[in-house]
């Protein structure tokens, strides 16, 4: 966790932030189609030994077959494959006891996706969750700050759009700001490490004013559809137990947590704290 000294001087980033954040927003989204990088997965668990590696093997290949995970498997870096695996095992421990999604399509939006590397595991276990024939899915990620550019000279957005292409035809993304995007009633949101204090905020680049967790969740719980979930995951239990505190101002009902932790990834040790978390919708 940041130290007090650390995070006094992350406010120091604030001012220089908020212009590069300014910038940023203003330039014109690129819209031509990028190729994402594909790396040979034979190496994939090189870095684990043994039995973990073993285990980290037999995983790999069961949910490549139950997530069919064919196009990821040909079109990904390790690190994005292995976060989609990782992605794929935590949210099946999460809704272990967690009843299937009702009918034959599901909506979903995903709040704050960053680059939506991990959009085909998300797509996937939306659409076979508790199913044995895949339903429909159509989900959205949606980002604040999209038009930064990576190392390769592509944006954020360009990347997050080629894994929405290579999740399926459902998967789109935008970005925008989330408090502001009219949507149909949803039956999932999901909020991938949403940022409830300044410190990582500031870290990631946003400006100040860019810091409104209860906005946000408020938003995230009036999206749903009555009996929709919210699905969440944190850093740490402290973030866990500021998330449930937020939660508890709102009409929606705690379903179950896990750990988020995941040994299936190659920074395994820096997961240990992560929390996963499902909120059901009330009625009223
Ligand atoms: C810690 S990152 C998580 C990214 C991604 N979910 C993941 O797991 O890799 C949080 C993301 O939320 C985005 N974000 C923050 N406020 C937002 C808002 N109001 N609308 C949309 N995205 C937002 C940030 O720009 C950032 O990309």
């Amino acid at each position: 966790m940041a130290s007090t000294l650390r995070k006094s001087l992350a406010l120091l980033k604030a001012p220089a932030n908020s212009i590069g954040f300014q910038v940023r927003s203003r330039a014109l989204g690129r819209k031509c189609r990028i190729a994402l990088v594909n790396e040979s997965k034979t190496v994939l668990f090189f870095a684990h030994k043994g039995a973990v590696r073993s285990r980290a093997q037999r995983r790999e290949a069961e949910l490549r077959k139950r997530y069919d995970l064919a196009r990821l498997h040909a079109q990904s870096s390790l690190l994005h494959y292995a976060e989609n695996l990782a992605l794929l095992d935590r949210l099946e421990a999460l809704f272990v006891e967690v009843a299937p999604l009702p009918g034959s399509t599901v909506r979903a939006m995903d709040i704050g996706s960053g680059a939506f590397q991990y959009a085909t595991a998300l797509e996937r276990f939306l659409g076979r969750h508790g199913k044995s024939a895949p339903r429909t899915v159509e989900l959205l990620g949606i980002e604040i700050d999209g038009n930064g550019e990576y190392i390769d000279g592509h944006t954020r957005a360009q990347h997050a759009t080629a894994h929405a292409n290579l999740a399926g035809r459902g998967a789109h993304y935008v970005v925008a700001d989330a408090l502001f995007v009219e949507m149909p009633p949803q039956d999932v949101v999901t909020m991938f490490y949403p940022f409830l204090t300044r410190y990582p905020l500031l870290q990631w680049g946003l400006p100040l004013g860019k810091f409104q967790p209860r906005r946000l969740l408020r938003r995230a719980v009036e999206a749903l559809r009555p009996g929709g979930l919210l699905v969440v995951a944190n850093q740490t239990g402290t973030e866990f137990e500021r998330l449930r505190s937020l939660l508890a101002e709102l009409p929606v009902q705690f379903v179950r947590q896990c750990s988020f932790a995941s040994k299936l990834l190659p920074y395994a040790e820096k997961t240990v704290d992560r929390i996963g978390s499902v909120w059901m919708r009330a009625s009223k």
